[in-house]
């Protein structure tokens, strides 16, 4: 007797989906097809010739190291790398604070295996990385969503979500994806202190921090818990027992295939991450973390990221002429200090899924905004846009054509109204 699949797969599968992105991104594959869907870094400026050098390097003098079993926490000195990476932003973590993973993505898969049982509740913003949802669908979570604005989470509504009791918050504070957004500084100290009000912990993910086009970096969420638990003399088990797991990437700083994630939290939590990840993959590739360090180790890591954000800048600011110069009145977009995406809104009753179809006809695509919400009824007329992957002259004339999809829906709309309200007179 053959099996029914169907009546052997466990619960946790029933809410789970494939990334309607990574699904996009099959189709966006297409030569003349300008995608603003994926979160890709532009190809040109993947350091291939380095890593060609490195990998040479480290298969010749390390290469029964590299290619050997490794610790599940990670090649040590790429976690001192990290350490040190991290402490110009105020996070003082040491290498036992640091773990590596598979990308972020593993490591919000972790969080989930650690925290969430069937039926917990994750404080989420609206919108918020669809990702994250992809990963804790898997461990039956229920979300509970607060509204953004242009300035990110409204923390003047968390409040009174947090009495729900959520198992924990997530938030992106720099450059958001989708939103663009990030967070002022009183809206972090607001979480952090709510964050120690009623003991929630803040999972803080943030793998845009460093690709900042203007403005002054402000402290993570880490930082200034320590900064809080030191104050209100909290602090008795030495830095980083506090509140936060902070979430870090090299995958839109350095190259994402090399799939290179970070953890930075209490000693304690780390450990029972660590735990999770030998079940899931042992550890990531040891030849990739040596080959990442090989690659970073000598200052190559500020020099690319200049370039990053000179490059990203400069095409976010073509994105956001082209908008105000070919979308229609009655559309409006977030206007972000760095990262990859920015977020528009179209008219309401305009669903951007239905329209993706035609979109891709007219060979533009885009992520319908609906993905980053928990409940898909919300968001319809929204959708991310993303500035990194494209040349300037694709962003320029994917927005128009984008933008004349737009005018002809609205005038096309307008007309039945002009017809309809005729008739009625
Ligand atoms: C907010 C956020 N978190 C996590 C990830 C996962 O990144 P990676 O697994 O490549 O490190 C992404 C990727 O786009 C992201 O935008």
């Amino acid at each position: 007797m053959s099996t029914l699949w169907q009546s052997r797969y466990a619960q946790r599968n029933q809410r789970m989906g494939r990334s309607i992105i990574r699904e996009l991104l099959k189709f966006t594959q297409q030569p003349d097809l300008i995608s603003f869907a994926g979160g890709m870094p532009a190809p040109e400026l993947l350091p291939a010739e380095r890593a060609q050098d490195a990998a040479c390097r480290i298969l010749s003098e390390h290469g029964s190291q590299a290619l050997q079993y490794g610790p599940t926490e990670g090649f040590p000195p790429l976690r001192e790398f990290i350490c040190e990476r991290m402490n110009r932003y105020g996070i003082t973590a040491k290498p036992g604070n640091v773990f590596l993973t598979t990308g972020s993505q593993q490591a919000l898969d972790l969080i989930g295996k650690l925290l969430i049982n069937p039926g917990d509740r994750v404080l989420v913003e609206e919108p918020t990385y669809l990702g994250a949802l992809q990963a804790w669908n898997a461990y039956q979570a229920e979300y509970v969503s607060v509204p953004s604005d242009d300035h990110g989470l409204r923390t003047d509504l968390l409040e009174e979500a947090l009495r729900v009791g959520p198992k924990f918050m997530y938030i992106l504070p720099n450059f958001q994806n989708p939103g663009g957004t990030t967070l002022p500084l009183e809206r972090r100290l607001d979480l952090v202190q709510l964050s120690n009000k009623y003991g929630i912990p803040l999972v803080e993910d943030d793998p845009y921090g460093a690709l900042r086009y203007e403005g002054e970096n402000l402290p993570p969420l880490v930082a200034l818990d320590a900064d809080f638990q030191a104050e209100t003399g909290q602090d008795g088990h030495g830095f980083m027992e506090g509140n936060v797991v902070y979430l870090g990437t090299f995958s839109k700083t350095l190259a994402p295939g090399l799939r290179i994630g970070w953890v930075c939290a209490p000693e304690e939590v780390i450990d029972r991450l660590v735990m999770g990840k030998q079940g899931a993959d042992l550890h990531s590739s040891g030849f990739d973390q040596m080959l990442a360090y090989e690659m970073v180790k000598d200052g190559f890591m500020d020099e690319h990221i200049q370039v990053l954000r000179k490059v990203y800048g400069a095409r976010r600011d073509v994105m956001l002429a082209a908008l105000a110069r070919y979308f229609p009145a009655g559309c409006s977009w977030t206007r972000p200090e760095g990262g990859l995406f920015l977020w528009a809104r179209v008219p309401e009753w305009i669903d951007t899924a239905e329209m993706l179809g035609e979109a891709v006809q007219a060979k533009v695509a885009y992520v319908p905004g609906f993905a980053f919400f928990p409940d898909p009824e919300r968001g319809r007329n929204t959708m991310r846009l993303n500035f990194s992957n494209a040349q300037p002259e694709q962003i320029e004339e994917g927005i128009r054509r984008l933008g004349g999809l737009l005018r002809a829906k609205i005038s096309r709309h307008n007309r039945t109204e002009g017809v309809i309200s005729l008739s009625e007179e």
